[in-house]
């Protein structure tokens, strides 16, 4: 809706009114129809403000809406009777103009900002680009480079940066719709002709051909085969022909886009990461039923690559760190590798690094002052004891106890403990101050509010924060287990890790399986393997009665842990390297392993590669719902979009098996279960039958076939 007041004699108030973000549904559409006839005939009223309610200007089309028929007024027509009134109009920007709600500011004649406004086309996030005129009007107001800039990556721009570009007109500190009235009031009997973006030219650039050839080669090497950020730059290359052409391109551009699976998934992803918020414990504990403990003060525990990033994430979320490190060497290297990352991130955000928030410890003693602690050291179970050994005997009562293991059991570190209900896991991901995801782990005694605790710290740290359950790799690593064992199975059969990499990178993942496991490290997985025991003797390539590839630990025997040491499953120039060339060792490593095991190499097309990568992980997935370690698909989605570096596009594993047919999902898995009846992560799991069973509902419908969730451990 939209209310409509007359004020200061001649000004007529539009204000959007549909909380908690003034999303433009069909009735705010109708309503901005209706106040501005009534504005624009009241003969009193000499100039327009329109505003939002509650200090938000507009977060932009209701997604909600995209899902069903659209109804009411379209948001294209509403902007241009906007922009075409004969009255001028002012746009009051509070909070957040974004999507069409920027688009909309675009159709008034002048944009009057807060000072701590954000402005935004994040379509691009959605599947979308701007289409109520956005591609359009953007590049003629602050020119096509700086246009494109803000179109493909959907980023939010500061008031300051706003005022700097062109965007807006002014910025205050002050009431900004007190300021966007004065400001009517000043405007009120200038003609509104030469305001309209619509009618701008755009701006004369020496070499817009190669602009666009530059940004569309980075857009699509980015976009890892997104439609939307394409689309997007395409759109605004229209924006160079007449506006009603351009407009026309835009349409085109926008229905191919909106009736996307890409959109689709786009758009769950969004909701996903609201609704992972919203979680739930097996005990009944809620989001909405248990208040968080504030925390002031945090001690980080192990200062190697997991440790700096949180110290540097913590600090930048205003919490006071103590980080602690028993190494000399690496507590020195530590302090200035943290220094100089918050000195890059306070210059990135135009702010002072907060380096008085944090204080240096090679000793636990400071733990008995904290609210809450993350320990980060090795991953080895009896070191990860004795910390929380001392810990306990040294916190204050009511110090929460965490550890960022990534995938040891909870359970265990509470036991050692006199507070095991203090005690849960946050599992932050490498590098722990850029990446979004926080898995926050409960066991089976952990308490809601230590819980609620962990994911509002999280939040405060600027991640999207999931819980689950306690299980060995809780919900990201433990599905990474079958992804990667299929991969290794798959080059032991007759393909090579180029092929295997390049088929999952088509299909959207950052890096495949065989770079990243170079650019992690081999001796990782190694080590934890060998911690579980060595393959039967009776063959290397059995384990626990089922088929197990040791090409990994022949690789790492022969000191290739990947990047670091210049060999993996690539070869790299040098220690260090990260450029991956393809080695004719390796090939011949792979000839020699499968003679000496009797196995034939044979051709493995793309369809397998992807498919036995590919539905192992979900199956896993699968599994993890019905074990309830993970509360929904929404939850596993989310993880493994901001995790692991699954496409966005393709909305999350358990949104893709849905898209794929779950049905077509369990007829391969049986496929390939009977050709490999020794690997057990190919056998469907029985919530994938029971879905199918019942006719394969959409994923949002998932929810009611799951029990309550539950430990496993
Ligand atoms: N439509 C529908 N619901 C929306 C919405 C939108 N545009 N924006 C936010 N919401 C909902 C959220 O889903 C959430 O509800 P839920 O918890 O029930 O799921 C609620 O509003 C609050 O949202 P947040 O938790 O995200 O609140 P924050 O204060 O953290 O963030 C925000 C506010 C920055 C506005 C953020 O919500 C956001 O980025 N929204 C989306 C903005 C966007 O992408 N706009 C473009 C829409 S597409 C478009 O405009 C097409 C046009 O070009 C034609
Ligand atoms: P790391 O090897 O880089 O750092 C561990 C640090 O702990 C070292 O600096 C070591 O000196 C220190 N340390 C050892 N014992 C200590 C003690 N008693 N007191 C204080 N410091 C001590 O390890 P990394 O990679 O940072 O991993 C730490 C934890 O985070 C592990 O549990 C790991 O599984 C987990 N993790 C690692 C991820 C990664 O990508 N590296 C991702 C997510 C979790």
């Amino acid at each position: 809706m939209a209310q409509y007041s007359r004020v200061s004699g001649t000004v007529g108030l539009i204000t959007l009114l549909n909380p908690p973000v003034n999303a433009l549904s069909a009735a705010v559409r109708q309503g901005i129809v209706d106040m501005m006839d009534k504005a624009l005939s009241d003969r009193k009223v000499k100039s327009v403000v329109i505003c939002g309610h509650n200090g938000k200007f507009c977060g932009g089309a209701d997604i909600r809406e995209f899902s069903s028929p659209l109804t009411g007024p379209l948001l294209i027509p509403v902007i241009q009777g906007v922009e075409s009134a004969a009255k001028p109009v002012v746009a009051a920007i509070e909070g957040v103009a974004l999507g069409g709600g920027l688009e909309l500011a675009l159709g008034c004649h002048y944009r009057i900002a807060h000072s701590k406004a954000r402005l935004g086309l994040p379509e691009v996030h959605l599947g979308l680009l701007p289409g109520a005129g956005g591609s359009q009007r953007l590049p003629r107001l602050i020119g096509v480079p700086a246009a494109l800039d803000i179109i493909t990556t959907g980023r939010h721009v500061t008031a300051a940066e706003a005022l700097k570009l062109g965007l807006v007109d002014r910025v205050t500190d002050r009431n900004t719709v007190d300021e966007a009235v004065k400001f009517a009031l000043s405007v009120a009997d200038q003609s509104p002709q030469s305001r309209r973006i619509s009618t701008f030219p755009c701006p004369h650039h020496p070499d817009l051909d190669a602009v666009f050839e530059g940004v569309m080669q980075r857009v699509r090497q980015r976009a890892r085969g997104a439609l939307a950020p394409v689309a997007c730059v395409q759109a605004v290359a229209a924006a160079t022909l007449p506006f009603a052409q351009g407009m026309e391109r835009e349409r085109e551009l926008m229905a191919t886009l909106f009736t996307s699976g890409q959109a689709r998934a786009q758009q769950y992803h969004f909701f996903a990461q609201r609704a992972v918020g919203r979680w739930s414990m097996p005990s009944g504990a809620r989001w909405d039923k248990t208040k968080p403990v504030a925390v002031h003060k945090a001690m980080v525990i192990g200062l190697g690559t997991m440790g700096r990033g949180i110290s540097v994430a913590l600090v930048q979320a205003g919490v006071s760190v103590v980080a602690m490190e028993t190494n000399e060497k690496q507590l020195m290297d530590a302090k200035q590798a943290i220094s100089s990352m918050l000195e890059r991130g306070a210059k990135r955000r135009g702010v002072a690094p907060a380096l008085d928030k944090i204080r240096y410890s090679s000793d636990m003693q400071p733990a008995a002052d904290v609210d809450l602690v993350i320990e980060a050291v090795f991953e080895d179970m009896a070191l990860k004891k004795k910390v929380f050994q001392q810990l306990s005997a040294l916190c204050k009562p009511g110090t929460f106890l965490c550890s960022n293991t990534s995938g040891l059991d909870v359970d265990q570190l509470a036991s050692e403990t006199r507070t095991p209900e203090l005690v849960v896991g946050m599992h932050f991901f490498a590098p722990a101050h850029v990446m979004k995801l926080l898995e926050v782990v409960y066991g089976s005694r952990s308490s809601p509010q230590a819980v609620a605790t962990a994911m509002e710290l999280g939040k405060q740290m600027g991640k999207v924060s999931v819980a689950v359950g306690n299980c060995r790799g809780f919900v990201g690593n433990r599905m990474l287990k079958p992804y990667l064992e299929q991969a290794f199975f798959l080059l032991e059969e007759g393909a090579t890790p180029e092929f295997v990499d390049q088929v999952l990178e088509e299909f959207g993942f950052a890096m495949g399986v065989f770079r990243m496991s170079d650019l992690s490290g081999l001796d990782v997985g190694w080590r934890v393997r060998k911690a579980d025991g060595l393959p039967d003797g009776h063959s290397a390539r059995i384990r626990q009665g089922c088929r197990y590839s040791p090409l990994g630990d022949l690789l790492c025997e022969q000191g290739r842990f990947g990047q670091k040491t210049g060999r993996g499953w690539y070869q790299y120039d040098k220690p260090g390297g990260q450029v991956a060339k393809p080695d004719p060792w390796l090939q011949d490593f792979l000839e020699k392993f499968r003679t000496q095991h009797g196995l034939v190499a044979r051709r493995i097309d793309h369809q397998e590669v992807l498919e036995r990568c590919l539905y192992a992980l979900m199956n896993e997935g699968f599994r993890i719902l019905e074990d309830g370690i993970a509360a929904g698909p929404e939850d596993i989605d989310v993880i493994y979009v901001l995790g692991y570096s699954w496409p966005p596009h393709r909305g999350g594993p358990m949104f893709y098996a849905a898209m794929v047919g779950l049905k077509k999902v369990l007829e391969r898995l049986e496929h390939y279960h009977q050709e490999h009846p020794d690997i057990p992560s190919l056998k469907p799991c029985n919530l994938l039958r029971k879905l199918v069973v019942s006719g394969s509902p959409p994923v949002q419908k998932w929810r009611e076939f799951l029990q309550k969730p539950q430990s496993q451990l």
